[in-house]
């Protein structure tokens, strides 16, 4: 026990530790840790971005996708989920709408859907470009070419999240068919980064498969890539997919985790996303707690959100909905946190 505090006090000290001592303070956790790293993590944040919370408007503009990732509700075998995708007005109002609310980064979060050729994002882009030239504009479309990265980078978009999702080779196949690639999703995460983009990675905790020495590689990777957002969430089983008997993963190791990135990358961007906010109640709050400093409320017209299932029961009303933004405000002013109005961009160079 004396140990894994030891290792604690070393990682607020020096913001990184020896790979085996993060296995060690992984797999060794305890109360007394968690509650350190957490109380550091907090203090950390709160010296670079102030008690202030950083808000992204989502807009879940499709789910149809052509892949077929075993843990997502949305993939493409699922015959159970009920498709559709959003017109540019569509997504155009909900950006209007969300300015109106204080939004100032739109997020276009989606399946991996051909429809949407690099012409018609390019053309998305550059109508939310025009509409609001003082917000930023986060792409969340999946794997595409470096050329299309290029060409949405130029119609106007700011920054891009796509989640590696495992930083072990091995395991990136056990959740994913032969289709897809662990390289093709690396060297994607470096072009976005070599065209310019503000860059989010990630991963799913908990997620099937997963064992402490693959978080501690997703831990190395980050910390190496330098990312300017970082994504991560407990992994939540969908009824309708390979994954559906899998267990879940938890909100503790989530949080604690939450403190771990803020201490080993003190600069990044880090939702409390909606999967911690699912799994248990509060669970959005106590992310802010441990270490996060964004959220990203659903912007989503309100006939599709219950169709961007990616795991069952996810959250997309009270709070969680970008026009109760007052409930949120409110949630945060409890726990001693304000809303910051701006785009809030990343402070990692
Ligand atoms: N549980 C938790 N997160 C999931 N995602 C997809 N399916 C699930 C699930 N069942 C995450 C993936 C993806 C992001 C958009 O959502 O990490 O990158």
């Amino acid at each position: 026990a004396k140990k894994v505090m030891d290792l604690a006090v070393r990682l607020a000290e020096n913001h990184d530790l020896p790979d085996d001592a993060l296995y060690t303070l992984i797999t060794e956790r305890n109360e007394e840790t968690a509650l350190f790293l957490r109380n550091e993590a907090r203090a950390l944040c709160e010296r670079i971005y102030g008690r202030f919370v950083y808000i992204r408007g989502l807009i879940e503009f499709t789910n149809y996708c052509k892949n077929d990732c075993y843990y997502c509700g949305i993939r493409r075998s699922n015959r159970e989920a009920e498709r559709y995708r959003l017109t540019e007005e569509e997504i155009l109002s909900c950006c209007e709408a969300g300015y109106g609310l204080g939004f100032r980064t739109f997020v276009l979060q989606g399946g991996e859907d051909p429809y949407f050729t690099d012409e018609r994002l390019c053309t998305i882009v550059a109508s939310i470009r025009g509409l609001c030239p003082d917000c930023a504009i986060t792409l969340s479309a999946g794997e595409r070419s470096h050329d299309s990265y290029r060409r949405l980078h130029d119609a106007g978009a700011d920054r891009y999240l796509l989640r590696h999702e495992t930083a072990d080779p091995c395991h990136y196949g056990r959740l994913h068919p032969e289709s897809m690639s662990f390289d093709k999703r690396m060297a994607a995460l470096r072009d976005l980064k070599e065209i310019g983009y503000q860059t989010g990675c990630g991963f799913m905790v908990g997620s099937p498969y997963q064992t402490a020495s693959m978080i501690v590689k997703d831990l190395r990777f980050m910390k190496e890539f330098g990312p300017h957002m970082i994504g991560i969430g407990p992994f939540l089983s969908h009824k309708d997919t390979p994954f559906c008997d899998m267990e879940n993963g938890t909100a503790e190791l989530t949080l604690y985790l939450l403190s771990v990135i803020r201490l080993m990358m003190p600069k990044v961007l880090l939702p409390a996303t909606t999967a911690l906010g699912t799994v248990t109640e509060g669970g959005r709050e106590a992310g802010i707690l441990s270490g996060a400093n964004v959220v990203m409320p659903n912007l989503s017209p309100a006939g599709v959100r219950k169709k961007y299932m990616l795991y069952d029961n996810k959250l997309s009303s009270g709070s969680e909905a970008a026009e109760s933004l007052e409930l949120l405000r409110e949630s945060l002013s409890k726990i001693g946190y304000g809303i910051a109005v701006s785009r809030g961009d990343s402070l990692v160079i």
